[in-house]
């Protein structure tokens, strides 16, 4: 993994530095004595796990959380009976924040026996002040608590907790930083997120998101492009440009670049091989992006594009700036421009005041594009959002909907799956599918002596299973594929070139 950053060259003796990110370095120093102190203290390692829920940006803060705790000595584990575990929340909806609840419980069990744990929670959930409200009342067991404004002070808030005793809390409203140059420890060595931009200002009338992660910053195009030659330069192959809506990037930035432009400099990156983005909102997708990524070499035949609802009503009620007939008019140019993308969609059922009228029109919509799938949601009220102080939906009525819903995309998304069977694709190997990789699955795939299961994903973001060398996990290679089994495929190592 690529580090720039020498903690022997911080020199302690000079006090706490006050510019960024030199600050955060000087404390990741400090720690690093600690632990070190603790680790001869205890004669064993300290350990270290966090737990990632929610979405690929907090999956890439938890990335950022990885790199300064290894930095600092500890041993990172995915047992949560460790000596720092750390909870990096979800609160898009409330199933979310429920289960944080529960184990949070566990954690206390296992804090009574370690005299050493630390808990932290950071993340989304933790922008909420009921939620600040309820860990000091009902969890008060809980070291550290921050928001995802200050997760670059991270080094500095761990060093403190150390320090001092009972609940450390910092939550900002809002920051207008970005921070640069901190330590990444990557889950995969060749993959990687990337953020390109933090918040959302489009306040869906449903949504949390624009409350808990502040107003759209986007990064310096320079930033980006240097953090992914660094990636690329480390073994990365595929990377995800981050964004609740990618769509409106670089609208705050004094260049005036727009995403598009980006994605053209992106793809300039000698020896990067995929480019993804997430997420894209329909409203703000221009004809350039579609341009892009139709001349693009590199990025790849998959674009998510929320959907939320196929009814006018409920569209306007919920703030999305797009009617069910601007939706499909870009499903259909996009689909006419780009013949082989995949298209995926979010959707939510249960919104205050949708009727099953209402829903047939969602219905309409997934019949009429054809999702390569989707992702159903029941509706979740959010305290503090518009649509909370909107009259509700009961539960009860929404289930039976909801199904019909999950019903229909699962038949579209079926048959579109299917239809590259027998075709010759191109898979990032990511990982040996450990799961199924017995003597008779291999068999019936006519494994060669030696080779395992492996776990691919096509340009598409379909995944195939196939047989093939252990070492080919972070490559790209061609794959038949044989056999489609509704969401995925089972395939074939193809030694030529994709057909
Ligand atoms: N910025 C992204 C989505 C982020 S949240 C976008 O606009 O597409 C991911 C998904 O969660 C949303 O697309 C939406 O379908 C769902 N979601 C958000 N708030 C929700 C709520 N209150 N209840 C149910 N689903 C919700
Ligand atoms: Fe939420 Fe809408 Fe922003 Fe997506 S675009 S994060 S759904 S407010
Ligand atoms: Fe959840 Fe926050 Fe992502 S609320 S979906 S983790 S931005």
């Amino acid at each position: 993994m690529y580090d720039v950053i020498d903690l022997d060259r911080v020199d302690l003796g000079m006090g706490e530095p006050t510019d960024e990110p030199q600050k955060q370095y000087y404390y990741m120093a400090l720690l690093r004595k600690l632990v070190e102190k603790k680790k001869a203290e205890l004669g064993r390692p300290l350990t270290a796990c966090v737990v990632t829920f929610g979405c690929q940006m907090n999956a890439r803060d938890s990335e950022k959380l990885c790199g300064i705790l290894k930095k600092t000595g500890f041993t990172m584990t995915e047992e949560e009976q460790a000596d720092f575990v750390i909870y990096n929340t979800c609160t898009v909806r409330d199933n979310a924040n429920q289960k944080v609840y529960g184990r949070l419980g566990v954690l206390n069990g296992y804090k009574k026996k370690n005299p050493e744990m630390k808990v932290a929670l950071c993340g989304c959930m933790t922008q909420e002040e009921s939620v600040i409200a309820k860990l000091k009342e009902s969890y008060p067991f809980v070291d550290l608590v921050f928001g995802t404004h200050n997760l670059y002070r991270f080094a500095e808030l761990l060093w403190r907790t150390y320090q001092g005793k009972g609940m450390l809390v910092e939550v900002w409203k809002e920051t207008d930083r970005i921070v640069e140059d901190l330590p990444v420890d990557r889950k995969y060595p060749f993959k990687s997120g990337i953020n390109i931009m933090f918040g959302c200002n489009n306040f869906c009338t449903y949504c949390i998101v624009p409350y808990v992660r502040g107003r759209e910053r986007s990064r310096s195009p320079r930033e980006i492009l240097r953090e992914i030659e660094k990636l690329v330069a480390d073994g990365v192959v595929e990377i995800m440009l981050l964004g609740q809506n990618v769509n409106s990037y670089g609208k705050n930035l004094e260049d005036g670049i727009s995403f598009a432009q980006l994605l053209r400099e992106v793809e300039k990156i000698e020896g990067l091989q995929r480019i993804r983005f997430m997420t894209s909102h329909p409203k703000d997708l221009s004809d350039e992006l579609i341009q892009v990524m139709k001349e693009s070499k590199k990025i790849c035949r998959h674009l998510h594009l929320p959907l939320q609802a196929g009814s006018n009503k409920i569209l306007k009620a919920m703030n999305r700036c797009y009617t069910k007939e601007q939706y499909l008019a870009l499903a259909e140019k996009i689909r006419r421009e780009i013949p082989d993308i995949a298209l995926t969609t979010d959707i939510i059922v249960g919104f205050p005041g949708e009727t099953p009228e209402d829903v047939q029109e969602t219905i309409d919509v997934i019949k009429k594009v054809q999702y390569d799938n989707a992702f159903t949601f029941i509706y979740s009220k959010r305290t503090g959002t518009p649509a909370a102080s909107m009259e509700q939906v009961p539960e009860s009525l929404v289930h039976e909907e909801f199904d019909k819903v999950l019903k229909c995309v699962q038949e579209t998304a079926r048959s579109r799956v299917a239809r590259y069977e027998g075709q010759v694709m191109d898979a990032l190997v990511e990982e040996i599918n450990e799961g199924s990789n017995s003597e008779e699955a291999l068999k019936a795939l006519d494994a060669a002596p030696g080779e395992v299961l492996l776990t691919g994903r096509l340009s598409n973001n379909t995944i195939v299973h196939f047989p093939g060398d252990a070492d080919l996990v972070g490559q790209i290679a061609y794959v038949k594929l044989t056999q489609c089994k509704g969401f995925y495929y089972l395939g074939k190592r193809y030694n030529e070139e994709k057909t």
